[in-house]
């Protein structure tokens, strides 16, 4: 059965069953102590623990899940992958442990002509929490399984959380005996033989911090009994795809059999090529659903993990002895099966595989450069007498150049050395170390949302701001330094939440508006506005005046001058955004932004610099929209109607079911988009683009001034143009021709220049050919021209001197010239010097020693140099003493 068909299976299954079908969260984690979703529940964690009303009682998912934590695990055994899927069915306070079991049991049990998975009960057993004996009553009852395949086991094993504080609870699993030669009887430790592939957890409980998987407390109880179920997508695969392991299954093995093709290794000979070849498969698969979501490859966070996904990919094929560019040849491959259930990511490729194809062309200059790095580092190495490159070296290439320690060991393998592991890790443990920390101080740093929520707990604030710039209400609540305080005085900065308010609070890119809450004998400044949890907005604002107390009637009102600068920004950013699809395509898809009065600046999808020209033609295609006077409006729908409108969504979000489509000129340009804008698109202003940039691989940035800005900006242009036109004496319209000119000229008179002093070199020829030193019978030249004279002209004066000079008898030639604080050497002999034994080849390398350098060429003339411009004469003197020494030896 394919995988995409099990996962169909599953959905209608609990569909049938009264459970909404809701799609899968976006990898990244909303939650800052986790990088990605780690579990399917983890959308659904405000609904467990009360801090939100679920909108159903049932709900059914496919969640995308990365757990990147034994990242080098990742092939060495085949039961760990970095990217999975988890089936999940979920209850929350509504049927719990008896119908969470009859379900899953049901559909396990099924034939697969029914709909079901139709696996064997006989090798079916249970593990439930140790004294869980209403779970061990309903398994015996609803499945009928015998006391012996049901096994008890603890808190490790049976009693679920997500790894940090929240929800957790006892859980029970379905187990599959995969028969002796998977391991021994009843050995549940190992894992191997009995595989649990179904996890039913009785989420009931809360828990505190605490490490491991038994070392925290149990706080108390939830407010409901809640089911979280997780059926492992890919385990359910290879048990009925009949193959061995997650890496053969369908949406996995065709880039292990692709890599095999491109490299001409087999997968299943050599240990050591299938952990490459698994690394690759699993690597390429997570990389491509990552970038889906929106991550794109950096050096910090989720960026980092996904980079160096990519590169253990990449370098897992070099290993292979695949050494071209790979990314092109696998990913595709992955997204024809991984399309199958996400068909989003066939439609957004040509953005994914930008950003995959830029990381790796980097990654392949990073090689090139790291490659020089550890060249000298060998050259040390061995230079020492030593046989072991050093940890510091092994590190260095790793941390600045991101070379993985097996490449650096296999490369210096190849070159008769080995690595020391031992302080290379020692370095890395260190490295963690204060990276550990760090995360922790940051993680304290992190405000306790505890006094949000009380005040959220009262009610949503409504947000009156899209119709209206100042409104009537109450203050609902203050807070001081996070927590919930009865006053606050005249000169304080406390955090304010109102019952309504038409302050924007910052999101999608837009900043929070400006302005004043007043109330009677009480003035306050609005100094920034957040929305910390979600329904509740929270002003920062200084007291000017007065006692602030809850219960006070206020009017809240937002500095209008501000708020018409806000909309022209956040509407220009849109109206980029379409100009640039429109001359781009629709690969051009924006990333991130931010916007203020007067700035704006978008990310997006795209891997090379944009021409002159394209960047003006973006401009006038936006700039036309706003003078089109397009009609600007926004209207509520749901998520797929919103997508079926074609309205465009930021990767990585998470949208509630109701949401705000903002379009400007119907179709033109339809965005999700919960911000503040103009009416009509002329009210945008002049835009103009002030510069184009990168921002990280297959990211670029594009900036711009939007209504009054703009105008200073180009005033400030003009300016520039007329102090530039009134130095130059020309009119404006003449400077690029009158600059151009000036270069011309400028090069010309450098050229000139060249050439005399060049000319005034080679004069010295004449003199020089007359009066050579006899150096036991041999002409010898050794001459020192002037500072600054190229090796080119060094070599014309060595030729000239021994054209010159008499052809009876053997002539050496050697001139010397420190050009740039580099000194340069140039050696010629006539053919009688050959015939003497002399070669030029052999006086270059004498010279160049004495100059820090090296050098060599043919026998007639060499060339060399240094950079000691301190050993020039003794250089010369050199030359002539191993001429001496060569014909008399
Ligand atoms: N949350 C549980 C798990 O991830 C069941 O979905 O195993």
């Amino acid at each position: 059965m394919e995988t995409s068909e099990i996962r169909r299976r599953f959905l209608q299954y609990f569909e049938d069953r009264g459970h909404t079908v809701v799609p899968s969260a976006p990898l990244p984690s909303p939650d800052p102590n986790l990088l990605f979703n780690v579990a399917g529940m983890a959308q659904f964690v405000p609904y467990f623990v009360g801090q939100q009303t679920p909108p159903y009682p049932r709900a059914t998912s496919v969640q995308k899940c990365v757990r990147t934590l034994d990242i080098e695990e990742v092939g060495k055994t085949t039961r760990h992958g970095t990217f999975f899927q988890m089936n999940g069915n979920f209850s929350f306070g509504d049927y719990f442990k008896e119908k969470a079991i009859e379900y899953a049991w049901e559909l396990v049990t099924k034939p697969q002509n029914e709909g079901g998975y139709g696996f064997d009960e006989s090798v079916l057993y249970a593990s439930v929490y140790y004294d869980d004996d209403e779970a061990i009553a309903l398994w015996k009852r609803i499945a009928g399984l015998p006391d012996d395949r049901i096994v008890r086991l603890g808190m490790k094993d049976n009693f679920w959380s997500m790894g940090i504080p929240g929800p957790c609870g006892p859980c029970s699993e379905i187990l599959i005996d995969r028969g002796p030669e998977f391991g021994a009887d009843r050995d549940w430790e190992a894992g191997d033989r009995y595989l649990e592939f179904w996890n039913l957890v009785f989420m009931q409980n809360i828990r505190g911090e605490g490490g491991g998987k038994e070392g925290y407390e149990i706080l108390g109880e939830l407010p409901k009994k809640n089911i979280d179920t997780g059926l492992g997508l890919e385990r359910v695969a290879y048990l009925l795809q009949g193959v061995d392991n997650m890496y053969e299954i369908d949406e996995i093995y065709p880039v292990i059999e692709r890599a095999s093709e491109l490299s001409g290794r087999k997968y299943g000979v050599e240990h050591v090529d299938d952990v490459r070849f698994r690394v690759v498969a699993d690597h390429v698969r997570s990389a491509l659903m990552l970038i889906g979501d929106g991550v794109t490859p950096g050096n910090e966070q989720g960026g980092y993990v996904l980079r160096r996904l990519l590169r253990r990919a990449i370098r897992s094929m070099r290993l292979l002895g695949y050494e071209d560019p790979s990314l092109v040849e696998l990913l595709p491959t992955s997204l024809e099966q991984m399309k199958k259930s996400y068909p989003e990511l066939e439609a957004d490729f040509g953005r994914i595989s930008q950003v995959a194809y830029a990381e790796e062309e980097a990654f392949r200059r990073t090689l090139t450069a790291g490659t020089t790095i550890f060249d000298v580092a060998v050259r040390d190495t061995k230079a020492s007498g030593a046989h072991q490159l050093e940890g510091s070296k092994a590190f260095q290439l790793h941390d600045t150049y991101g070379f993985p320690i097996d490449l650096t060991i296999e490369m210096a393998a190849e070159q008769g050395l080995n690595v020391d592991t031992e302080g290379f890790r020692s370095l890395m443990k260190e490295q963690r170390e204060r990276a550990k920390a760090d995360a922790r101080a940051k993680k304290a740093g992190h405000a306790d949302t505890s006094g949000y929520r009380e005040l959220r707990e009262k009610g949503v604030t409504e947000f009156t701001g899209y119709q209206e710039l100042s409104t009537d209400s109450q203050v609902r609540g203050l807070l001081r330094e996070g927590a919930v305080a009865p006053f606050a005085e005249q000169g304080e900065t406390v955090e304010v939440v109102l019952e309504k308010t038409p302050f924007y609070a910052e999101s999608g890119g837009q900043i929070a508006d400006e302005g004043l809450i007043l109330g009677d004998g009480l003035r306050l400044k609005v100094l920034d506005v957040q929305r910390p949890v979600k329904g509740l907005i929270v002003h920062k604002a200084e007291i000017l005046e007065g006692v602030l107390r809850p219960g006070e009637n206020v009017h809240a009102a937002v500095d209008h001058e501000w708020r018409v600068s806000a909309c022209q920004a956040h509407s220009g950013t849109h109206v980029v955004h379409a100009a640039l699809r429109q001359v781009l395509g629709p690969n051009a898809l924006q990333s991130g932004s931010y916007n203020k009065p007067g700035y704006l600046r978008l990310d997006f999808a795209w891997s090379s610099a944009l021409d002159p020209s394209t960047r003006s033609e973006i401009e006038e295609v936006a700039n036309l929209a706003v003078r089109k006077d397009l009609p600007v409006s926004a209207q509520y729908m749901t998520l797929p109607e919103a997508r079926e409108w074609g309205a465009l969504a930021l990767f990585g979000e998470t949208y509630d079911e109701q949401v705000r489509v903002v379009e400007i000129g119907g179709p033109w340009s339809r965005e999700l988009c919960g911000g503040t804008h103009v009416k009509h698109s002329s009210q945008v202003g002049a835009l103009t683009v002030t510069g184009e940039s990168s921002v990280g691989a297959g990211v670029r940035r594009i900036e711009a001034f939007v209504g009054l800005e703009a105008l200073h900006y180009l005033g400030r242009e003009r300016a520039l143009v007329r102090l530039l036109s009134e130095n130059l004496k020309t009119r404006p319209e003449e400077l690029p021709a009158k600059v151009a000119d000036l270069a011309e000229r400028l090069r010309a008179a450098e050229k000139e220049l060249e050439r005399v002093r060049a000319a005034q070199v080679l004069e010295a020829a004449g003199e020089l050919a007359k009066n050579p030193k006899d150096v036991f019978g041999v002409q010898y030249v050794g001459h020192r021209a002037p500072d600054g004279v190229n090796g080119g002209d060094l070599r014309k004066l060595a030729l000239d001197i021994r054209g010159r000079m008499a052809n009876d008898k053997p002539a050496v030639i050697a001139v010397l010239s420190v050009n740039d604080g580099k000194p340069g050497v140039v050696i010629a002999l006539n053919d009688l010097a050959r015939e003497w034994r002399l070669k030029a080849g052999d006086l270059v390398r004498v010279a160049a020693e004495k100059l820090g350098g090296r050098g060599g060429g043919k026998d007639d003339v060499a060339q060399g140099g240094g950079t000691d411009p301190a050993g020039a004469d003794e250089a010369l003197a050199a030359v002539e003493h191993t001429v001496g020494h060569l014909v008399t030896g």
